[in-house]
């Protein structure tokens, strides 16, 4: 069932994909239905549907019966065929499967994942009702935000199932520092922040036999367009939006176009962990610091002093190196700790 309704929908998106294409390309002149129709051979009442689907999704465009359609700006929400316009992709984002409002784009892509889509497959949304954060916190997702869960299939052991955060952090955070004037940096494992507020973070999920990874679910969440009024008052501290920063809206489009491409670009180098891990450390906020860890067992304070090989925070307590694969960490000097 999922597998035919997959089938129908890649149809339908490859030709508003033409569709929209041509509407761009011809911004300077009218397109007749039938000139569409002919072009793309689905009828004129498909034409007309599509069309009137696009004016609901806020694009601007003009038509006549005489002459047809014309379009005259875009809107920036993220539907698949403006994504895969300009996306510069092998896998990721080759599939890309859009929902208006979810729940939680991390279940749907587990659910996916569990049927066999491709890897690659990114679920997205303008907006979650219940959008997940790690240790079972809710993940304030409003519209105008960037949530998106990617399915990846790597050829590794679970245990290494954690570089997949490293790629998503240093991809967001590589993202954010290229269309926005900040300067953000990654909180080890899975934040992104802005000085000392979270601006983003990352749930990594896996499906996996004892010695073999079936399928990551990579979850991300950017506070992007909106303000910090759609957060608790009590979380303002905490957290933080580029709008709130910079004042400036960034193309959402853009956003998740650059952000796939960056996202593949790291995961070609996964069994080059080294090589991530270099350019990861250059973004680093937690690494030369005093932190304090609070893992299931105990709480401990030391200098965070390297990542090893295998993904793990090494910190130098009493003078021993420990490592940390996961944890709640804050940094000593200001009692910080991970909001939204
Ligand atoms: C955290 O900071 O605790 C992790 C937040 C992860 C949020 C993203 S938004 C897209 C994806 N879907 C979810 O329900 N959660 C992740």
């Amino acid at each position: 069932m999922l597998e035919k309704e997959g089938e129908a929908m890649k149809k339908n998106l490859s030709r508003r994909e033409k569709v929209l294409d041509l509407l761009y390309q011809n911004q300077d002149k009218y397109l007749s239905g039938e000139e569409l129709s002919n072009k793309l051979g689905v009828s004129r009442t498909s034409i007309w549907k599509y069309i009137n689907y696009l004016r609901e999704a806020g694009y601007q465009i003009e038509s006549s019966s005489k002459v047809g359609y014309r379009l005259i700006t875009s809107a920036d929400n993220l539907l698949p065929e403006e994504i895969k316009r300009n996306l510069n992709t092998e896998i990721i984002g080759q599939e890309i499967i859009y929902y208006k409002e979810i729940e939680s784009t991390n279940d749907t892509a587990k659910r996916l994942a569990q049927s066999g889509v491709d890897e690659g497959t990114v679920v997205i949304a303008e907006e979650q009702k219940r959008g997940k954060g790690r240790l079972g916190r809710e993940f304030c997702s409003p519209l105008g935000g960037i949530w998106l869960s990617c399915i990846l299939r790597p050829d590794i052991k679970p245990t290494l199932a954690t570089r997949a955060t490293y790629i998503a952090s240093l991809a967001i955070v590589k993202t954010i520092n290229k269309l926005s004037a900040v300067d953000a940096k990654i909180k080890w494992p899975n934040d992104i922040l802005i000085g000392d507020k979270k601006v983003s973070g990352i749930l990594t999920e896996m499906g996996a036999e004892l010695d073999r990874v079936d399928y990551l679910v990579v979850g991300m969440g950017i506070n992007l367009n909106f303000s910090l009024d759609n957060f608790d008052e009590s979380l303002h501290n905490k957290v933080t939006t580029i709008y709130h920063e910079t004042g400036k809206k960034v193309s959402r489009v853009e956003f998740v176009q650059a952000l796939l491409e960056e996202i593949e670009r790291i995961y070609y180098k996964l069994n080059n962990f080294e090589e991530i891990l270099e350019e990861w450390k250059a973004y680093s906020y937690t690494l030369g610091r005093i932190v304090k860890i609070d893992s299931k067992r105990e709480e401990i304070i030391g200098e965070a002093i390297d990542i090893a090989e295998d993904g793990a925070l090494l910190v130098k307590v009493d003078d021993k190196v420990r490592k940390f694969y996961s944890g709640e960490v804050s940094l000593c000097h200001q009692g910080f700790n991970s909001g939204n």
